[in-house]
């Protein structure tokens, strides 16, 4: 098993390079099945997600090639329909591949997907949309069978504005004859990033960001190269980090409008963030402050993906914290791991009432979920004495080596194996 050895106390200081975002790069792997060239995408984050995802789209046919920052996706060989159950059972993501192989294929076969255990996390929505274009979708033995031969262009509606799902239709609907109108979008950057892709390659996505997206349909997109955006819960991971812990970071090659939630939840708490073109410098030196409320909600609202890491902030800050998770019923599951260093928190149903302590204590905690092992990290590196995180493989699946990453900022942790 693999762990963090973590030395709390260390204040962080230094610069460091935010990576390209994971949940960004899925969604465009999945766009390359609906191209005919090679796609590059450069600065190519290697998580266990991403290369599960390229698995994916060699086992529909394609060719990949990983360089030391770029990839190379050789689209043209892509022909087969059907997704392999041990591949699809590793990642979630794996569903926005549905409307892409249906968009070229017209026909697909795939399993119900897997991934972080944050609750029911359901499909209905990925379901209910394709259907509204006219997909046929029959779920047997675990798998759904799709006949897309009858898909048309026309309007979606989306119940609830699930990025997974908004993702999804749109794959479905690049090359449907005429206009496609997606309502009730969800507006995060990820969905943006991807129509920048697509169009980059030749389709015609307009509105992405707004709740109302318009796809006209074209005939075949090519190939090209392409950045992906960088990370912006692995910025806010680290903005938080430097509020636990004291010190002075700046944080290059970010985009801030990304995080203006968290930046406006942190306004006048204790820091300075000074924002100078694509780097953010955090300056903090005294204990941080409760905030009354953050309700996680789909952006621009406060990301669910940065909730456990604003509890271990709020866990040593001075006063009282209402968090209340919007999104996800089983995503406080970090609350019990964070006791064991000594915070003070009460869980009821979506809500938890964080009473700010003046100290944590090192203790062995265990990650349970992507984003509340990287919590648990932050509230390590501040607790008095030694702390170790077992199955940091959770931490993995969405920072690459984050322990370098700390290191490089004078963090005191270790990756360790444990027997
Ligand atoms: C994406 C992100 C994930 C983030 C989440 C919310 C990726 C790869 N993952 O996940 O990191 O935590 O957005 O910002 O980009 N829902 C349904 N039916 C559906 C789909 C979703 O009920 O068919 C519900 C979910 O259970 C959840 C809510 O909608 O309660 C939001 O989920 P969604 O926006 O779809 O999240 P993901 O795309 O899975």
């Amino acid at each position: 098993m693999q762990s963090f050895f973590i030395c709390g106390g260390n204040k962080l200081m230094g610069e460091l390079e935010v990576q390209t975002s994971k949940n960004a790069v899925l969604p465009i792997l999945a766009g390359c099945i609906l191209c005919d060239k090679d796609v590059v995408l450069h600065k190519f984050p290697k998580f266990e997600d991403t290369l599960t995802m390229l698995k994916i789209l060699e086992s529909l046919g394609a060719r990949t090639y990983i360089y030391e920052n770029d990839v190379k996706i050789e689209c043209e060989s892509i022909t087969n329909h059907e997704i392999p159950v041990d591949l699809a059972s590793k990642i979630r993501s794996s569903i926005f591949s549905l409307g892409a192989i249906l968009s070229r294929f017209k026909k697909a076969k795939v399993p119900y997907p897997g991934g972080c255990a944050i609750g029911a996390r359901p499909i209905d929505l990925h379901i209910k949309g394709l259907k509204q274009l006219g997909a046929k979708i029959i779920d047997k033995h675990g798998f759904l069978y799709c006949d897309g031969s009858n898909m048309k262009s026309g309007v979606v509606n989306i119940d609830f504005p699930s990025v997974g799902a908004t993702e999804n239709i749109i794959l479905a609907s690049v090359f449907l004859k005429g206009r496609t109108k997606i309502i009730n979008c969800a507006k995060e950057p990820e969905i943006v990033d991807l129509a920048n892709f697509l169009n980059s390659m030749g389709a015609k996505i307009h509105g992405a960001g707004d709740s109302i997206i318009e796809i006209e349909g074209v005939e075949k997109l090519d190939g090209g190269e392409y950045t992906p955006i960088t990370d912006r819960i692995i910025a806010g991971t680290y903005i938080l980090a430097t509020l636990i812990c004291g010190g002075d970071v700046t944080l290059k090659n970010i985009n801030t409008e990304h995080i203006q939630s968290l930046m406006h939840n942190l306004k006048n708490n204790c820091c300075k963030m000074i924002v100078k073109g694509d780097t953010l410098r955090v300056v903090a030196n005294k204990r941080p402050k409760a905030i009354s409320k953050i309700e996680t909600q789909p952006y621009p609202g406060f990301p669910t993906d940065l909730q456990p890491q604003i509890m271990s902030m709020l866990s040593i800050a001075r006063g009282t914290s209402v968090v209340v998770e919007n999104l996800f019923e089983s995503r406080f599951k970090h609350v019990g791991e964070l006791k064991k260093l000594g915070a003070d928190i009460l869980v009821n149903d979506k809500t938890a009432i964080i009473k700010g302590k003046s100290m944590l204590y090192g203790a062995n905690v265990t990650c349970q979920d992507l984003r509340g092992g990287a919590g648990l990290v932050l509230a390590g590196l501040v607790a008095k004495g030694y702390t170790t995180v077992d199955d940091v493989f959770h931490i993995d699946r969405g920072y690459y080596h984050m322990e370098k990453d700390l290191q490089q900022l004078g963090a005191n942790i270790e990756r360790i194996t444990k027997a």
